[in-house]
């Protein structure tokens, strides 16, 4: 959702915001803006426009010239996208500018109380509030006036602030909404994600909710809201800036379908404990006898992560015979749930940053839970608010919709699944079963992904349905569930999974030749059932393409895709309804990384 840029140093400053803004339009957003300034020529000066950061650039002038400024991608929350609501917000003197993600709750009543003063705002937004608070500040430090203000919103934010009495410095805050530092050599940067900085600096300091810095030139420091300082030492990040690159794909969402097989390596890498049979998992923090206490698995996560979690639900039950289930951390924070101490509770999230997600941890440990993460961004929000963990190392993911970081969200739990498995009944024997079936992901990947052309020729032939069933039994279930999804965001097509098991309890209704059903039909000890099934949709004239382990004969057509073992089975059966999903997307014309009215992180409310 919205972004933050910063820099302070020595270069022409707006060039490099509008690049670092552009470096964040993945993450969704309606309206732009920036301001800068100078030590040499103080004063600030601003430029906002509704639509893409490109509309922005065209609006700004010759001479806006400065080496400090701040920059945002907005996304509409309080108040329709325009100009006006653009960030960053002015004071009436133009002294203070204000970039702000996240949500002010009483953003009303300051606003009632400060217009009660005489204050006169300017735009719809909860932002503007904060402005005036700092622009009415009589504390002498830009630091102060910065905390007086921060300590009466209430609500989630990380913003970056400029003011024109203070040129030298950027004041930064973070409750609940991310503000990363990066350090370089006599220059400083700051971004709400480090998507904005990697082609700047590997050294960042990623700050703490509660926390707030100053930024200059050649220094930073960190303190609390209170005003006590903090100590932050720089960290170095993995991902390489040209990860970011789109490294000759048409589309993220291509280039990210297509690393797949290099993303399952990564998160395999120096895992694997031959001698036992089992996985290393250095984050887990977690003995065998704790391991052996755990009574339930609970997995939460919203969106793709949430149907990764399906999926590692049903491995942790199969492999380490541990009842388990996922649900959207959406619903779960939002129904006083019974918390059971017994229980190891999971968050799933790509970003490590989803409101709903992080909300869920926070109330599980409010209540004394013990919550593991499954994130893909090291430092996140939700890695560092959970007592233990995995990462995923699917890399960067840029693409709205995500593909390499679900398919390495199920890896990462088929080796929690069977960490758990060995701790408890699960012989050597399928232990290296399942090892070996690990080891021969990426090389399947390979082979899936081969198929492109055919896949695209189906999708092309797909692509007028106005809606599509797509079925799964047990296993096939949740990629099933994935894969409609995928389809929805991407293409707008509609799309409705279905356990095949539940075909004749409603949905055999709507079978007709115009609504295609794709069907999930692995090799295991339900293929009968599932081609039972094909059978019911063929007899009504519904088209049917399987994805199978061998030809189907009931289907129209079928995607043969690599047998690996039963329980792995789920991790690549959905890749190639990836890249149908993008072709028919592609095929219709869409936004396919960046699709209508969805963002890469929802980290609000
Ligand atoms: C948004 C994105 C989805 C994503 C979900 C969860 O809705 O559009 O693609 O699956 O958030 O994101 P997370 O970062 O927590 O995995």
């Amino acid at each position: 959702m919205c972004g933050i840029v910063g820099y302070i140093g020595k270069r022409d400053v707006a060039p490099l915001l509008l690049e670092g803004l552009q470096r964040l339009e993945y993450r969704g957003y309606d309206s732009a803006g920036v301001v800068v300034t100078s030590p040499k020529a103080p004063g600030l000066k601003m430029v906002k426009a509704k639509g893409r950061v490109r509309d922005l650039e065209a609006k700004i002038p010759a001479r806006f010239k400065g080496t400090t400024g701040i920059a945002h991608t907005r996304w509409a929350t309080h108040g329709a996208p325009s100009d006006v609501n653009a960030h960053p917000h002015m004071s009436a003197d133009n002294k203070v500018a204000v970039v702000h993600n996240g949500i002010i709750d009483n953003a009303a009543e300051l606003r009632r109380k400060l217009e009660a003063e005489g204050v006169e705002f300017l735009s719809e937004t909860d932002t503007e509030v904060l402005t005036h608070l700092i622009a009415r500040s009589t504390a002498e430090k830009l630091e102060d006036k910065v905390r007086q203000a921060v300590r009466m919103i209430e609500g989630t934010y990380g913003i970056a602030v400029l003011h024109a009495d203070f040129p030298d410095r950027i004041v930064v805050a973070r409750n609940g909404s991310p503000v990363v530092l990066g350090i370089g050599e006599k220059e400083m940067f700051v971004a709400s994600d480090i998507a904005a900085l990697v082609m700047h600096t590997r050294q960042i300091v990623t700050l703490d909710d509660g926390e707030m810095a100053t930024l200059k030139a050649d220094d930073f420091r960190t303190y609390t809201t209170e005003g006590t300082r903090t100590t932050s030492e720089p960290t170095t990040v993995e991902w390489e800036a040209e990860s970011y690159d789109m490294g000759g794909h048409d589309t993220y969402m291509h280039k990210e379908i297509f690393e797949q097989a290099d993303a399952v390596d990564r998160v395999l890498r120096g895992r694997i404990d031959d001698r036992f049979s089992t996985v290393h998992l250095g984050g887990l923090n977690l003995g065998a006898r704790e391991a052996r206490q755990i009574r339930r698995v609970k997995i939460l996560g919203c969106g793709t992560s949430y149907h990764a979690g399906l999926i590692g639900a049903q491995m942790i039950e199969e492999l380490a015979r541990i009842p388990a289930d996922a649900e959207p951390a959406s619903e779960f924070r939002y129904r006083n749930a019974v918390v059971d101490p017994d229980t190891l509770y999971v968050a799933v999230s790509q970003s490590g940053e989803t409101y709903d997600v992080l909300a869920a941890v926070q109330e599980l440990k409010r209540k004394g839970a013990r919550v593991f993460g499954v994130v893909n961004v090291v430092g996140s929000a939700i890695a560092r608010e959970a007592d233990a963990g995995i990462y995923v190392h699917a890399g960067p993911e840029v693409c709205v919709v995500s593909t390499k970081c679900f398919t390495n969200t199920t890896v990462a739990f088929a080796l929690l699944a069977l960490h758990l498995g060995r701790t408890r009944d699960l012989s050597v024997r399928d232990g290296k079963r399942i090892i070996e079936g690990l080891r021969r992901l990426p090389g399947q990947i390979t082979e899936i992904l081969k198929q492109e052309e055919q896949i695209k020729e189906l999708a092309e032939l797909y692509a007028d349905a106005r809606s599509m069933l797509f079925i799964g039994r047990v296993r096939g279930y949740p990629v099933a569930r994935e894969a409609s999804l995928k389809l929805k965001e991407v293409s707008y097509i509609h799309a409705e999974a279905y356990p095949a098991s539940e075909l004749k309890h409603g949905p055999l209704a709507l079978i007709e030749p115009a609504l295609p059903t794709v069907a999930i039909v692995p090799d295991d000890d339900l293929l009968e059932k599932n081609r039972a099934a094909l059978e019911e949709i063929k007899a009504r004239e519904g088209k049917i393409l399987a994805v199978a382990h061998q030809h189907q004969e009931k289907a129209d057509q079928t995607i043969v895709v690599p047998k690996n073992e039963d329980e792995l089975d789920p991790i690549l059966m959905g890749i190639p309804l990836q890249l149908l999903a993008y072709h028919t997307a592609k095929a219709l014309g869409r936004d396919i990384d960046k699709p209508r009215n969805l963002a890469k992180s929802v980290t609000v409310e």
